[in-house]
């Protein structure tokens, strides 16, 4: 629990340098099988099943074969914004001893779970071997490493708190779409002016969506200092702050589609201010890649801004891809492994998918505004961890605060949500 704390908090506070990585056995079966001997099928578990998801995982597995033409790419994604299906399948399919050749995991805490369950192999020598360890950013591979020992291949790094909206709808709103909100109570009125005009202010859908929601107007309500410390036991889930980011939050839910938990995921939601149906929605930059898929024009159609009162933060997730114990064709996943961690494989996948490249050295000069954008605020903004996907909380907490979250979609209650958010994080702090 120790280890896992430690993780958590480094998770908040980034910064930290890779600690000595390398010297302990490892187990000989997977990490010794080299990608050059790959041969057959490689089963690879994401949730990036259709839309833009799927499009992404489509170009990354075009690098894959043109590196690996005698091995056969096996999708076995399972559908599911965020893995709200998928991990559940997943932990069903490790716990039964029947694991695929490499699954998708976020980095930070819902990593540091399989990790604790003794589930993934570790793959310091494969960084090694193929001189990873200097194209990734530092703190980035701190997220994958625990006791000096990194234990997944980063694909991207995605962010979560960002706005997306209709610029059509903002005009005929009264608004100016080239000037943001600067903060929540600012957005607020924002959102009232759309609320006038006749458009649903805000889309979003079910629980995962309003997870993410809720974060960013955690984040904007308590800053950086206090969003961090929800998850480090620094800020106290009791306190009156909380209760009026609570408050904040019952707010802006209360400008939102009352169909939301009907919608099936984040796509329909982003879809409706494509539609000019909402003004805006709140989605991580996979957003970025529907609309650009869709063709809708930058500027003209849509613009994008940091989540009012987030200026200068950047809520960070990244996914990476593991070797599981037990995984049925090791050689097969190094292989997998190398091409997601490759200049090329990033290139492809990030310009497609909406993130930007893990590895530093991928290029990126026909990635599109939104992506440099991203980029350069990676590199200068304050970094936090998204609690939506998998970087600040182990997924047992983030469960239980998806539940909890959920029910406050239908009985606005306030103290009942501060009060099981709190004895949530007790729960998992001590
Ligand atoms: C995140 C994942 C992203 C994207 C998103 C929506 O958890 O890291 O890559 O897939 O869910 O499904």
């Amino acid at each position: 629990m120790r280890r896992r704390l430690s993780l958590i908090a480094a998770a908040a506070t980034l910064g930290l340098t890779l600690a000595g990585c390398g010297g302990a056995a490892e187990t000989p079966s997977n990490t010794a099988a080299p990608a050059s001997e790959a041969t057959g099928k490689v089963g690879v578990f994401t949730w990036w099943a259709d839309g833009s998801e799927k499009v992404g995982l489509d170009a990354l597995v075009k690098v894959f074969n043109t590196d690996y033409p005698g091995l056969t790419f096996d999708n076995l994604a399972v559908a599911g914004g965020a893995g709200s299906q998928a991990k559940s399948v997943l932990a069903a399919q490790l716990k039964a001893g029947n694991p695929p050749d490499s699954f998708q995991a976020h980095a930070g805490a819902e990593l540091q779970d399989y990790i604790d369950a003794e589930q993934l192999e570790d793959l310091t020598s494969f960084y090694t071997d193929n001189n990873l360890t200097d194209q990734f950013p530092k703190d980035l591979i701190d997220r994958l490493t625990v006791d000096g020992k990194i234990y997944s291949v980063p694909s991207n790094i995605h962010r979560s708190n960002v706005v997306w909206a209709n610029v059509e709808v903002l005009k005929d709103a009264g608004l100016d779409p080239t000037k943001p909100a600067e903060d929540l109570d600012a957005w607020i009125a924002d959102l009232e002016k759309i609320k006038a005009s006749g458009k649903t202010p805000l889309a979003v859908a079910g629980s995962w969506t309003q997870v993410q929601l809720f974060e960013n107007v955690l984040l904007s309500s308590l800053g950086v200092d206090g969003y961090n410390g929800l998850w480090d036991g620094a800020t106290d889930w009791k306190g009156a702050d909380v209760t009026k980011a609570i408050e904040s939050y019952k707010k802006v839910l209360s400008y939102t589609n009352t169909d939301r938990d009907s919608l099936s995921d984040w796509a329909p939601a982003t879809q409706l201010v494509q539609d000019g149906a909402a003004g805006y929605n709140l989605m991580g930059d996979w957003a970025e890649a529907k609309f650009a898929q869709d063709g809708d024009v930058a500027g003209t159609d849509y613009t994008y801004f940091p989540m009012p009162g987030t200026k200068g933060v950047f809520n960070f997730l990244a996914d990476s891809f593991t070797l599981p114990v037990g995984a049925p064709n090791p050689a097969g996943a190094k292989a997998w492994l190398t091409t997601i961690g490759s200049a090329e494989g990033q290139a492809a996948f990030n310009k497609a998918k909406g993130s930007i490249p893990a590895n530093t050295t991928a290029k990126t000069d026909d990635f599109s505004e939104y992506q440099k954008s991203a980029i350069k605020d990676f590199s200068q903004d304050k970094i936090v961890s998204s609690l939506a996907h998998g970087a600040a909380v182990p997924v047992a907490w983030l469960n239980d605060l998806s539940t909890a979250v959920s029910k406050f979609g239908g009985d606005n209650d306030v103290a009942a949500l501060q009060e099981s958010a709190a004895t949530t994080a007790e729960k998992f702090a001590k």
